[in-house]
């Protein structure tokens, strides 16, 4: 009979084939979520440097049933990339921190392959440096690796004009659950050869494969950027605004991104040394951004700007005449996650809906909440160009955490199932992660949960990659628990 192994004789075999820490204070930082509110103990950090050390290490911890948990930048914002708390066994952190080279840049074909834990600044970079363009955009760029972004399906500010990571990726190398490669890296624009593979990985979360590295699509770059910030007397009016702008064909927009009147005053209460450019009581705002690939008039933007100006009852504006003041202006809009986390208890609802719905849902929702839970604040910005709003609540002073944990199951019922009456979506970017397995089973079908059920039966029978993430410990039994 095979003898029981230690943690300690574990990490010793992990330890033959990559780098790895095991220190309670060197692993800390990988245990523990971006937000500070998930914790989970890992019987180790590694830190393989190769594909083929992935893979050694995946065979490895299959053999003595490890489990996985693959973490790239640690940005996710539901917990995905921390192990669980209970019920999780071993789990070993799998950072891919140290394989991020880019392995390739290809102008003439628009491609580049860059490694899972490329930061997605490097790849962009990457990519100006060959005179090209890598679109994603988020406020954790510096931070988040591209094998998060696509484990994630990543969206930000730019899928008005690009799409979602979805749409970004061309191939992947990844690591399955035997320890098998699937070399699929390929840069091609047309391959109908069978299933949609790299479809299946992406957006997945680390529950099914370990991304090694991806081929990623390259676009012209813009020769110029222009951005303003508008105030507008109300949601409805950015609805009004954002389809005035996109019916003008000389106007090519980028992003369009809502942020409420309270984002505002979070960020100028936290960033006190910060001037906002406008009068911060206006209801709405919306940052705009459009981006020429070829030649235009230098004074398109402003034009197209005062020609739906009176329609749309823009109440003020400023626009950037720089990069720095462009910057200045984003900052305004990147800087309400890191707000909302200075600012104490929150919570955070990462919802999309069909862009039409958005006005009604919005004054209906604030209105109920503000009559049902007092001291709620009502941080609501986001994508709103795709459809996709972060409605997000901080407590108010007097409102202590626990009241708002208390509180919490409620307003979420309230939001979900108002979204879902809309056919609207709980998770529009963020991912499900640990924080949301209890909504994906409520929100979901039957038949859409049973087909993720045998998609991941089917690759991780022994459910070693990620547990409790996705689809919980035993697919959908809700033992995680749903939280905001
Ligand atoms: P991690 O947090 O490390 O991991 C996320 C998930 O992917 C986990 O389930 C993990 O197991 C899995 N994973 C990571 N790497 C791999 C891999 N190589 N193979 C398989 N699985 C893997 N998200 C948006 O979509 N849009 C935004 O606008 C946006 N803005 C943000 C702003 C801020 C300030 C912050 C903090 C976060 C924001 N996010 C946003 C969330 C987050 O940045 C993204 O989800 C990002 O894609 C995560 O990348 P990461 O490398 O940090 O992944
Ligand atoms: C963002 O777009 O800034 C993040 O995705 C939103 C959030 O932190 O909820
Ligand atoms: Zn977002």
């Amino acid at each position: 009979m095979a003898q029981p192994q230690t943690d300690a004789m574990l990490l010793e075999g992990v330890r033959a084939i990559c780098h790895c820490l095991d220190r309670a204070e060197d692993r800390r930082g990988y245990e523990t979520d971006w937000r500070g509110r998930r914790f989970g103990h890992a019987l180790g950090v590694a830190l393989p440097a190769t594909v083929e050390e992935v893979s050694r290490l995946v065979a490895y911890c299959a053999e003595h049933r490890i489990a996985i948990v693959a973490q790239g930048g640690n940005t996710g914002l539901c917990a995905g990339a921390v192990p669980i708390r209970d019920g999780g066994g071993r789990q070993l952190i799998l950072s891919l921190r140290r394989m991020n080279r880019i392995r390739r840049i290809d102008p003439l074909t628009d491609s580049l392959i860059a490694e899972a834990g490329a930061l997605l600044q490097e790849v962009q970079h990457a990519a100006d440096g060959a005179g090209r363009l890598f679109p994603l955009s988020l406020g954790a760029e510096g931070s988040c690796t591209i094998g998060g972004n696509i484990a994630t399906n990543a969206g930000g500010n730019a899928v008005l004009r690009y799409g979602n990571m979805r749409d970004l990726v061309l191939g992947l190398e990844v690591v399955l659950p035997s320890g098998e490669i699937w070399h699929g890296l390929r840069s091609l624009r047309k391959d109908n050869t069978g299933y949609d593979l790299k479809q299946l990985f992406i957006g997945s979360e680390g529950t099914l494969g370990i991304v090694t590295a991806a081929a990623l699509k390259l676009f012209p770059p813009l020769r110029q950027v222009d951005t303003a910030l508008l105030a507008l007397p109300s949601c409805a009016a950015a609805l009004n605004l954002l389809k005035a702008l996109q019916t003008r064909e000389d106007l090519p927009l980028t992003a369009f991104e809502l942020i409420g009147e309270q984002s505002v005053r979070l960020v100028c209460e936290q960033f006190p040394d910060r001037s906002f450019p406008l009068a911060s009581d206006h209801p709405a705002y919306v940052l705009i951004e459009a981006g020429w690939t070829g030649h235009h008039r230098s004074d398109a933007f402003e034009q197209c700007l005062a020609r739906v100006w009176d329609d749309c009852g823009v109440a003020d504006a400023v626009v950037a005449k720089s990069d720095a003041q462009a910057a200045a202006l984003w900052f305004w809009r990147e800087s309400i996650t890191e707000a909302q986390l200075r600012a104490g208890p929150h919570l955070k609802h990462d919802i999309s809906l069909p862009i039409a719905a958005i006005p009604e849902f919005v004054d209906q929702m604030d209105a109920a909440l503000h009559s049902k839970f007092p001291g709620l604040r009502i941080v609501n910005f986001g994508h709103m160009g795709d459809g996709n709003l972060h409605y997000n609540l901080n407590a108010a002073p007097g409102v202590t955490a626990e009241k708002l944990q208390a509180w919490q199951p409620e307003i979420e019922r309230l939001i979900y199932e108002e979204v879902a009456a809309r056919h609207g979506s709980f998770s529009a970017e963020h991912g499900i992660g640990q924080t949301k397995v209890g909504d994906l089973a409520r929100y979901r079908s039957a038949v859409e949960l049973n087909l993720m059920s045998a998609v991941k039966n089917s690759l991780d029978p022994e459910g070693l990659f990620n547990p409790g993430k996705v689809i919980g410990l035993r697919p959908f039994d809700k033992a995680c628990g749903d939280e905001s």
